[in-house]
């Protein structure tokens, strides 16, 4: 480069350099303590936000989520990150398509949403673990959520990738974000471990640096501040419809005496379990509720603002333990297929009467299609295609080993043994509760019954000495809340066949994403006798996109009449659990990004209990355009 063009050059550069800082020095969030507000670039500021977990949109509708909530009236979104979402492995780490959490955080800041982060590492969320890696589990006796040295290390790798990614996004650096949150409500949690607090403080400011606002989130108690609260970490609280304002805010004062008032999580409507009325909140106590706390100067995130969707495994559970459907509507705002509802029109109006609503269109509700009904063909039984589901072969173990033992983190694992004694007349197994969490047990492929954690502990069992015992276990998500979260999975005590430990077991970990890809390839690859297989059993359909209508595919619902309980597939993809026997979740959202037009579109589902099919009932599942999340229950619960 010529002498004088590096002059010019240079010149520019620090030109450049002083623009930027000018920007950085411009961009500022902070708190106003004697105002009790926040500042950003200097001026008041209040944040009316909601909540939308990235993990449970499809990234393909992220974008169309974000704008329908910047039409709310909403001025910033909140969102989690899961963990154990990211870092499946300890040496694996996914940025990218459904888990590119930059691009989520860039389409949020082009469309002028300032965004609230929360981090973790512990999130609850209603997702597996609370957003923890089930591998943490590999050292048995670790405490989660504390100072456990095994513990602090992994969450300090993790977060040593995490938030250097964060960084640039921060408010200061030109981004979006504007507060982080350090851990999720910990002074509900037993361990009030202050130094694990400290680590997490010193960590997060390590990484993104002095000026960020970092915040703490805790149930509007005293008790539930006493732990969850940190000099250095702003406090706020959460509560919903029907608890009074005035008080809340009062034990938010209690740890913060001066600043904004923040409700982190006000509840637009609330999670189900499995088994449980579906939950919903009224529109009107909602806006009441929310313009009285607008009412009172108070920034809200409203938890959630859409719910989404737990595809695949993803769900987490309860204590005692009650595990989440696949659907998370949650009864928000936006559905859980993104739909405008009443609720969402009657916030907005709320909103507006404290802030200018954007202008221009709402982008509409998506388009549904009923394709109607498809016909599934019983194609193979989980114990005649093990080679195929466990291609490494079982591991043998006198007696049973954990998921995490055996490095199967999700979905099921097959217990084999044989029975040492003749059962002409029928036995009792006895599980000690130790079925984590629900057990498909059978002879010889006949089936005998099911063992249910926290329900069912023991069956009959009938067979002869040297039958095959098979016990199929069923992960249905880890508990996400409270002192249980260190959740073990599969056979977690031993099984006795009357007075007798049952010994000598085969254990298969089942790659279903793996057999569901076979099954794309070609449906009978098998070649078993369909005529009369027992169950757990896989099933195939196919459908296609109907030509002639303009905008297929669309959206759609699927459900399955006189089927029991499963797993389902679409073109590969992990639609999730379904569980009509149980209620109240009755058709599962099938967005339509997974569908194609080219070819049929294929089903997999694996039927665990009994369907329609195996009783010569008519064998389909059927789509149609509406969704059910609150179907009958069972006449016993
Ligand atoms: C809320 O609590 C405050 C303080 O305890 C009390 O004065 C007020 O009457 C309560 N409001 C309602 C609606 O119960
Ligand atoms: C399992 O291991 C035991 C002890 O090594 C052995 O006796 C038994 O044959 C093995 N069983 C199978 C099915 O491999
Ligand atoms: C089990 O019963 C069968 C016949 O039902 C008999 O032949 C066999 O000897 C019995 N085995 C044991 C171990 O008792
Ligand atoms: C189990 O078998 C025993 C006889 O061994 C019988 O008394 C009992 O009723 C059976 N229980 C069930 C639930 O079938
Ligand atoms: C099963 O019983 C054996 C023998 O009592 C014991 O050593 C083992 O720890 C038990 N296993 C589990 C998973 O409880
Ligand atoms: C569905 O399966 C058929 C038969 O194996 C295959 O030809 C087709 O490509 C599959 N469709 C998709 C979308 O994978
Ligand atoms: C489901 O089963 C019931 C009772 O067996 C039957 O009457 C009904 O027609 C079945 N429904 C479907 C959709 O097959």
């Amino acid at each position: 480069m010529p002498h004088r063009a590096l002059r010019g050059f240079l010149l520019l550069q620090l030109l450049l350099t002083v623009a930027e800082l000018r920007v950085q020095a411009s961009r500022t969030f902070e708190i106003d303590y004697e105002g009790n507000r926040f500042l950003k670039d200097g001026k008041p500021f209040r944040y009316i936000s909601g909540s939308i977990h990235y993990s449970r949109i499809p990234r393909f509708y992220w974008k169309d989520r974000l704008l329908k909530m910047k039409m709310a009236g909403l001025n910033a979104i909140e969102t989690y990150v899961p963990w154990n979402f990211h870092q499946p492995l300890p040496e694996l780490y996914k940025f990218s398509g459904e888990q590119d959490l930059e691009y989520f955080l860039q389409l949020a800041h082009e469309i002028g949403l300032l965004v609230i982060l929360r981090p973790g590492p512990y999130i609850c969320a209603e997702w597996d673990m609370g957003g923890l890696p089930a591998w943490l589990l590999e050292k048995k006796s670790i405490v989660l959520r504390s100072s456990d040295s095994d513990y602090l290390a992994a969450v300090e790798k993790w977060l040593g990738v995490l938030l250097p990614k964060i960084w640039p996004y921060l408010y200061q650096n030109g981004g979006p974000i504007i507060t982080v949150q350090v851990e999720n409500e910990y002074g509900s949690y037993f361990s009030c471990d202050y130094n694990y607090l400290r680590f997490l403080l010193n960590l997060f400011r390590q990484h993104l640096g002095k000026d960020v606002i970092l915040f703490t989130t805790d149930g509007a108690v005293k008790d539930f501040l006493k732990c969850g609260a940190l000099q250095g970490l702003y406090a706020t609280v959460d509560f919903g419809v029907g608890t009074n304002i005035t008080e809340a805010f009062m034990s938010q004062r209690m740890a913060e005496p001066k600043g904004p008032l923040v409700n982190s999580e006000f509840y637009t409507g609330w999670l189900d379990h499995w088994g449980e009325a579906h939950q919903t909140v009224h529109t009107e106590d909602l806006v009441s509720s929310l313009v009285d706390i607008l009412s009172c100067g108070a920034n809200v995130n409203m938890y959630m603002f859409i719910g989404g969707t737990n595809f695949g495994f993803w769900n987490g559970a309860n204590m005692p333990f009650s595990p989440q459907p696949t659907s998370y509507d949650y009864d928000a705002p936006l559905s859980e297929a993104g739909d405008l509802t009443e609720k969402y029109f009657s916030l907005r109006e709320a909103i507006g009467k404290f802030e200018k609503l954007p202008e221009g269109p709402i982008p509409p509700s998506t388009p549904k299609f009923a394709y109607g009904k498809v016909a599934m063909k019983q194609v193979n039984a989980v114990s005649e295609i093990l080679d195929v589901l466990c291609p490494a072969g079982p591991i043998n173990s006198t007696y049973p080993l954990t998921f995490v033992d055996v490095k199967q983190y999700f979905g099921f694992v097959l217990y084999r043994t044989t029975l040492p004694k003749n059962c002409s007349e029928p036995v009792r197994l006895f599980s000690l509760d130790g079925v984590h969490d629900r057990a498909y047990v059978s002879v010889n492929g006949i089936s005998q019954g099911i063992l249910e954690r926290n329900k069912v502990f023991s069956i009959n069992i009938t067979g002869e000495a040297g039958d095959i015992l098979d016990v199929l276990v069923e992960n249905l998500g880890r508990i996400n809340y409270g002192s249980g979260i260190n959740d073990f999975k599969g056979l977690i005590s031993n099984l006795t066949l009357g007075s007798v430990i049952l010994k000598n077991w085969l254990i298969f970990p089942l790659d279903m994403e793996e057999t569901v890809q076979q099954y794309l390839s070609s449906n009978e690859i098998f070649n078993s006798d369909p005529s009369n297989l027992p169950l757990p059993s896989f099933y195939v359909g196919r459908f296609s996109i109907p030509a002639g209508i303009p905008d297929l595919p669309q959206d759609t619902y699927i459900q399955f009449p006189n089927w029991t309980k499963g797993q389902v597939w679409i073109n590969g993809f992990n639609l999730g659990r379904y569980w009509p026997a149980r209620g109240p979740q009755v058709t599962l959202y099938v967005p339509r990004h997974i569908l194609v037009t080219s070819v049929p579109n294929n089903i997999t589902v694996l039927e665990l209990e009994n369907s329609p099919c195996s009783y010569g009932g008519k064998c389909f599942v059927e789509m149609v355009d509406k969704p059910v999340l609150d179907g009958p229950l069972p006449k016993t619960s």
